[in-house]
């Protein structure tokens, strides 16, 4: 089962920061995960959420940032004093950081409906770094994977269900040719993990964080898991 390193080693560092990606390559990961948005000049920037009050204490949307500013801001204090200083990486600079290292899994936070041309950019800075064969394109924004999956024949896609029900998710999957169903520990279970893996899907699952549900996840047969502890060790 792969052990996913969610927004980098995201337990000990900021998340979503080079540190955070450096630690998790350090202790071994071989995957990262990380989130994207757009700033106002169309560059793809790795941080969660839509503004910066929870890492930066400013009320600032990405959206409404230029590159420029978003790139000068420092994502690292609010961890620790010692993370002072660290800055919002473009998601080239992560996927410079693990190619022939680790997998990517990279989750657009929406598509093009508030983002206008997120997918054809995150498409070429895929294609470009000849990225399909070690990173995928998650979201949970439908039909930003539709957009993906019609740019990039290549593209590996990893579908996001949200509160999203079942038998939808097995419809789109397939029109997608999606590579894994992507779901919460709540909606993994033995009957759902079967019924993706029947349908040729491997499953992820978000986010495990402790020994005991990483144990559960093993049995379940999952794939791999999200975690903010990759060198965590099942019970
Ligand atoms: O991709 C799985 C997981 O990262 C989705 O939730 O909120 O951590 O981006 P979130
Ligand atoms: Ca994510």
């Amino acid at each position: 089962m792969l052990l996913i390193a969610h927004r980098g080693y995201s337990g000990k560092a900021p998340e979503n920061t080079m540190a955070a990606f450096r630690m998790a390559l350090a202790a071994g990961a071989k995957a990262l995960e990380l989130d994207v948005h757009q700033t106002k000049d169309g560059r793809l920037a790795v941080l969660h959420d839509w503004n910066l009050k929870r890492v930066a204490g400013k009320r600032r949307r990405v959206a409404a940032m230029t590159w420029s500013e978003l790139g000068a801001v420092d994502v690292g204090g609010w961890f620790s004093s010692r993370f002072h200083g660290e800055r919002v990486p473009l998601l080239e600079e992560v996927l410079d950081l693990a190619r022939g290292r680790a997998q990517v899994h990279v989750e657009l936070k929406a598509g093009s409906g508030k983002y206008p041309g997120i997918e054809e950019r995150a498409a070429r800075i895929l294609d470009e770094r000849g990225a399909w064969n070690w990173a995928m394109v998650s979201s949970f924004d439908h039909a930003a994977l539709k957009r993906i999956r019609k740019i990039s024949p290549k593209a590996r896609i990893g579908y996001l269900l949200g509160p999203a029900f079942f038998p939808k998710a097995w419809r789109e999957t397939a029109v997608l040719r999606a590579e894994s169903l992507n779901i919460s520990v709540r909606q993994a279970t033995a009957r759902s993990v079967r019924s993706a893996h029947e349908r040729g899907l491997k499953v992820f699952v978000y986010t495990v964080n402790d020994a005991k549900t990483l144990s559960r996840m093993r049995r379940l047969g999952v794939d791999g898991v999200y975690t903010n502890f990759p060198e965590m060790k099942a019970a």
